[in-house]
């Protein structure tokens, strides 16, 4: 495993790693959960990626048990408040209320006094920039969060926040958390070039689109028994298994087969090597899955191999930075 820089921060992650959104305490059993956390720890992946609303919140407390007992200096828990975790007015979004709340939560169910990177899951726009941001600082001052950053804002709000930032002398973002693949790129025209300039790194969720780009979807086909595409939790699935995409995606057979490496390795390894980018997320149900992904590790794609993908892929690739959104009002 590789670690690289998390933005301008100081603090190392590792360049893949694992989050469990709709696998822990939803999709797989608690056993599968921590046979993926030891295979992803065996394989060297040091940083943990949750969220205070994956799987109502029961997420939370499945890393916090499949860690316990792991030596916390040698771990970066990452996770994120913003989604609704209560049918309360007031629990959800990033007022100083529900962040405070949030992460008090979120450290209980992590069985950690502090999380290593705490993320605003989207924008909200029914609180003032300021009070979220005072609310982080104040958090990292308290030492119960070490660095914060952000999820699928758009790059002027990055630059808001950094500016707003730096006039208060408020804790700096250090990292945005979009999704990025080969198939969905709609940060590359503005918000990594932004992030670049003002020093966040990109932690990027879905590399391998939640499956599909494992070829493993077959056009045409019923969705393979068991994976994600049939679980009751799944989200943003139904464009990616379009005929037009999976038809797309099985071109990239004899391109990853031409180098040796699994489908998932050409898609991470893709990722990996894109400007901007400090690690790939990953999902996995098994641990066989995990130890596939982290092969990417290491690889190198030539030109030639970029623009073979580029070919196969130019008519569903998706690159509209109007993509990138949060709900217009508090969800
Ligand atoms: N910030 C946000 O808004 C946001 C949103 C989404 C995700 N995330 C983060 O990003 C993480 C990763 O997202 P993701 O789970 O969608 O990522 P992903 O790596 O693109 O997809 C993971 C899923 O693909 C399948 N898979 C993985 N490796 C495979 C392999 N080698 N061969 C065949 N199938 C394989 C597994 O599902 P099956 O076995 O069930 O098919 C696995 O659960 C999440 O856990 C979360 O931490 C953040």
């Amino acid at each position: 495993m590789e670690h690289r820089h998390l933005g301008r921060s100081g603090m190392l992650v590792s360049e893949i790693i694992y989050g469990n959104w709709i696998t822990h305490g939803s999709q797989v059993e608690e056993d599968a959960a921590h046979a993926c956390v030891r295979a992803a720890l065996d394989s060297g992946i040091t940083t943990f990626d949750t969220a205070d609303v994956y799987a109502g919140t029961r997420a939370e407390e499945v890393l916090g048990r499949a860690l316990k007992g792991q030596r916390r200096e040698g771990l970066e828990i990452l996770t994120k408040v913003y989604w609704p975790t209560g049918e309360g007015v007031n629990d959800r979004g990033l007022s100083r209320k529900h962040i405070t709340e949030s992460i008090h939560g979120s450290l209980r169910r992590l069985q950690t006094d502090y999380v290593d990177l705490y993320q605003a899951h989207r924008y909200d726009y029914a609180t003032p920039l300021d009070e979220t941001l005072r609310t982080f600082d104040d958090l990292v001052r308290q030492g119960k969060v070490l660095y914060v950053g952000v999820s699928e804002w758009r790059a002027e709000e990055i630059r808001a926040a950094v500016e707003m930032a730096e006039l208060m002398g408020f804790d700096r973002l250090v990292s945005n958390q979009p999704q990025y693949s080969m198939l969905w790129r709609a940060i590359e025209p503005d918000v990594v070039p932004t992030s670049i300039e003002l020093g966040l790194g990109q932690i990027v969720w879905s590399p391998i689109a939640q499956g599909v780009l494992t070829g493993k979807y077959l056009p045409g086909q019923p969705v393979p028994e068991g994976s994600r595409a049939t679980s009751a939790d799944k989200h943003f699935m139904d464009e990616l298994l379009s005929d037009e995409v999976l038809t797309a995606v099985q071109g990239l057979v004899p391109i990853a087969a031409d180098l040796g490496l699994s489908m998932a390795q050409l898609a991470i390894a893709w990722v990996l090597q894109q400007p901007g980018i400090t690690s790939a997320i990953i999902g996995a149900t098994k641990p066989e899955q995990v130890l596939d992904n982290v092969g990417a590790v290491g690889v190198t794609l030539d030109a030639d191999v970029l623009a073979r993908i580029d070919s196969v892929l130019a008519g569903v690739v998706r690159r509209d930075s109007a993509d990138t959104v949060s709900p217009p009002v508090r969800p």
